[in-house]
């Protein structure tokens, strides 16, 4: 049964904060208990008060030692009781201790239909770029389980963004946060409601 949800974000955290929005208005039968970013000048720390959620910063700056940091997330991932970690816009690698312990419970989110376009290096409007430059006709967002490689693991869920002829990357890139929105909360309540097993 998943009841509390933790978030990682580096950046905006717009994805969060569709999530946190629906979870207030009960379109998703869940909490989100903790946000922790490893960049101490994201816009989720505002967000996060604006919410009333605890908000950690949790970085390479709070902690050199990469083990030390991975037990430290993975502490407080512990403390707030979180069932299922997403990271949305999370732009660094969970250690592997986090990861083993939140084996199967542990969800991305990615503006391509992967396996195209994802992977080191692939993110923000540099994906969109790649696929205007190789002329695609559609895009997506795909939802998958995180492993130890960037964008690599099973994938639970993708939906389409058509691209269009005029498209330029910022045109493509706001389309697809658009259905990101959406297309989250619609699979994370899937997730909630057992409808979509990990
Ligand atoms: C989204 O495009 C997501 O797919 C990717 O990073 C971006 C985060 O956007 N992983 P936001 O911070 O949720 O606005």
């Amino acid at each position: 049964m998943i009841n509390n949800l933790g978030f990682l974000v580096s950046h905006n955290g717009s994805n969060m904060q569709a999530i946190i929005d629906a979870c207030k208005s009960g379109d998703i039968k869940a909490k989100t208990v903790i946000i922790i970013s490893n960049n101490s000048r994201s816009g989720v720390i505002f967000k996060a008060k604006q919410a009333g959620i605890p908000f950690y910063h949790l970085s390479s700056d709070t902690h050199s030692n990469p083990k030390e940091l991975d037990a430290t997330i993975l502490d407080a991932l512990i403390k707030y009781h979180v069932d299922l970690v997403i990271l949305a816009g999370y732009d660094r690698k969970l250690g592997t201790k986090t990861l083993g312990y939140y084996r199967g419970k542990v969800i991305n989110i990615h503006p391509s239909l992967l396996p195209k376009y994802g992977g080191p290096g692939m993110w923000g409007i540099r994906v969109h770029q790649a696929v205007l430059a190789a002329g695609e006709k559609e895009t997506g967002v795909s939802i998958h389980l995180a492993n130890k490689d960037y964008d690599r693991g099973p994938l639970i869920a993708q939906t389409r963004v058509p691209v269009l002829p005029d498209d330029t990357p910022e045109t493509l890139a706001i389309r697809v946060l658009e259905r990101e929105h959406s297309f989250f909360v619609e699979t994370v309540g899937k997730i909630i409601d057992g409808e979509i097993r990990l």
